[in-house]
């Protein structure tokens, strides 16, 4: 981690403006209602860092699709909850509710603005709005790990008009995925999942230079199974990415990565719950029928294959979880992966992050991530925009940063 992060500028009595990730599940019946606050919890660190070091702390975030226009308003109810203070809530994002609210703040006082993506210049990256953004304080702070790999107004295009540095989430997941990554300890086994290979093919080939094995699970291993010639009847299949899945094939076996795939399927006629279910070799499905999640028998020999391994990195669930019947094979992974305490254990986020909270599997992983689709492009090898945009310790940049550096007081506590 090469970026200037909190610890490296003078934060008191300054205005920050810090972009989290509150992008929270709400409760379909209950809009006020947050169903997982995770991402609140995780960006608690950066916020009790500056609120203790003096600033006046201005947040900011998204939640839900531009479309969508919902409101952070329960997110500054919950976000109070767990400070245990005050959170000011300005009811727009750069208008006169924000301005006024963010110049009244005093010292150690945070307040959350409105949800940035009610504008649809946040989505554009639009130099004007990232530029009334940042007006409304002197320092930029990127905490929103899950919203790196966009390059929006409030993760990017802020950036050029303040001294941008980042938090104690990003610093974390960039660590301990980054470590995983370049030096894991080895044998070293990717787990993925998922619907499509499409989504997929970044991430595994990237894999293929860095693991010691893949194991492949989720509607991914009915396209694996035609390649390889079985049939699949009407399981989930990318007919067009058919020579994909072979060249990755090759590629593994040149390589020496071992390749693991479910070679029994829990089939159905639709992804029902009340659907009856048939156990079926995976490279033998009829028509009619559809692979929803890995066997028994694949099961069995995933979880025993991971006890074998010192690094674990988990992307995708192995079937169509959200429905009970077809979720053991994604429940089998996750315990076996909480059991292994020999291992590093990363969930990368998204659906499986879901499924490990669901299952209260989450604090026997070494980490659970924030992002979804930010740690699957992380997993991927590719730079995140949102935090390529920050200053930099060393180069050009440096000389730029040390006009707003000074070192942290050295009798602070802090409080994680
Ligand atoms: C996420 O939930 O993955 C992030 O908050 C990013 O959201 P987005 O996919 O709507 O940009």
């Amino acid at each position: 981690m090469n970026k200037m992060t909190i610890e490296d500028i003078d934060v008191k009595g300054k205005r920050v403006l810090v972009r989290c990730d509150f992008n929270v599940p709400l409760d379909i019946n209950d809009k006020t209602k947050i169903t997982d606050d995770r991402r609140i919890v995780e960006a608690l660190p950066t916020i009790k860092y500056l609120l203790q070091n003096g600033a006046k702390v201005i947040l900011c975030s998204h939640i839900g699709k531009t479309k969508d226009k919902k409101t952070l308003a329960p997110v500054a109810t919950r976000l109070s909850e767990l400070l245990n203070m005050p959170v000011t809530f300005a009811n727009d994002v750069i208008g006169p509710d924000a301005k006024a609210k963010a110049s009244e703040l005093k010292e150690g006082e945070v307040m959350l603005i409105e949800n940035v993506r009610l504008h649809p210049e946040e989505e554009e990256n639009d130099p004007e709005f990232a530029k009334e953004l940042a007006s409304l304080a002197e320092i930029y702070v990127n905490d929103a790990f899950g919203t790196a790999h966009r390059a929006h107004a409030s993760t990017e295009g802020v950036t050029k008009y303040l001294p941008a540095v980042c938090g104690y989430l990003i610093q974390k997941e960039i660590g301990i995925m980054g470590d995983a990554l370049e030096t894991p300890k080895r044998p070293f086994l990717a787990i993925l999942g998922g619907a499509k290979v499409s989504s997929k093919i970044g991430v595994i080939e990237n894999l293929m230079d860095k693991a010691d094995a893949i194991m492949i699970g989720g509607g991914m291993t009915y396209t694996f199974m035609k390649a390889k010639g079985g049939s699949v009847g009407n399981s989930i299949c990318e007919d067009d990415k058919l020579d994909l899945a072979k060249e990755l094939l090759t590629k593994a076996k040149y390589k020496g990565v071992k390749l693991y795939f479910a070679e029994d399927s829990i089939c159905a006629k639709e992804a029902s719950p009340d659907a009856e279910t048939q156990v079926m070799p995976s490279d033998k499905i009829p028509e009619g029928w559809q692979g929803l999640d890995i066997g028994p028998e694949a099961a069995k020999k995933f979880a025993d294959a991971i006890k074998g391994y010192k690094t674990i990195i988990w992307n995708g669930p192995m079937g169509f979880f959200e429905i009970d019947k077809f979720a053991e094979g994604t429940k089998a992974v996750a315990q076996a992966m909480a059991e292994n305490k020999e291992a590093i254990t990363i969930i990368g986020g998204g659906d499986s992050a879901a499924a490990v909270e669901k299952l209260g599997l989450a604090s026997d992983m070494t980490h659970v991530s924030t992002g979804g689709g930010a740690s699957l492009e992380f997993i991927e090898g590719k730079e995140l925009p949102g935090i390529k945009a920050l200053l930099a310790k060393e180069g050009p940049e440096k000389e730029e940063a040390k006009q707003y550096t000074t070192s942290r007081p050295k009798d602070v506590e802090l409080d994680r």
